[in-house]
């Protein structure tokens, strides 16, 4: 029996990954709300920057985006807190073990949805990440971790002073 290899971070796909989303709708418009979910599960939250790549990807008028953005309060435009969490709950994520990441988090008094400002940690979930290989992935500030563990998460939140 071979030992898995350790927790490493990946190439951050992301661009690519929301790339075949809008594709997939063949960029219409119309798919504006499923595309936004889709970013914002990929990175968290929406800043400006990334609103207007979708506009113009979509052909829309860059006021739409916005205004469709921040219309529904699902979707954030800043951070959520200092930290954030995004743990893929996908199939090959799910079946590597990313519950244990999610019970990781939650033993820390961050829950999925949440952004604790008692410890300014954010923690979402996401369906994949495209990095079903290196299961199971989190996105940990933006940067994305393969083959994930609780110690990781463990380490990183002593690190940043949360219990
Ligand atoms: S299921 Fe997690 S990256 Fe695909």
């Amino acid at each position: 029996m071979t030992a898995s290899p350790p927790a490493a971070t990946v190439k951050d796909n992301r661009e690519k990954l929301l790339e075949r989303a809008m594709s997939r709708y063949q960029y219409s418009g119309d798919a504006l709300i499923e595309v936004l979910h889709t970013a914002q599960e990929l990175y968290g939250f929406l800043p400006p920057a990334l609103l207007k790549t979708i506009a113009h990807k979509l052909r829309l008028p860059a006021s739409r985006v916005l205004g469709v953005a921040s219309f529904y309060h699902f979707f954030s435009l800043q951070p959520k807190a200092a930290h954030t969490f995004v743990v893929c709950l996908g199939t090959a994520c799910y079946v590597a073990g990313a519950l244990g990441l999610v019970e990781a988090l939650d033993r820390s008094g961050a829950k999925p949805g949440s952004s604790g400002a008692k410890n300014d940690v954010s923690v979402q979930t996401a369906r994949c990440i495209g990095a079903c290989g290196l299961a199971p992935a989190l996105i940990y500030d933006g940067v994305v971790h393969a083959r994930a563990t609780p110690q990781l998460i463990k380490a990183e939140l002593e690190r940043i002073g949360v219990k």
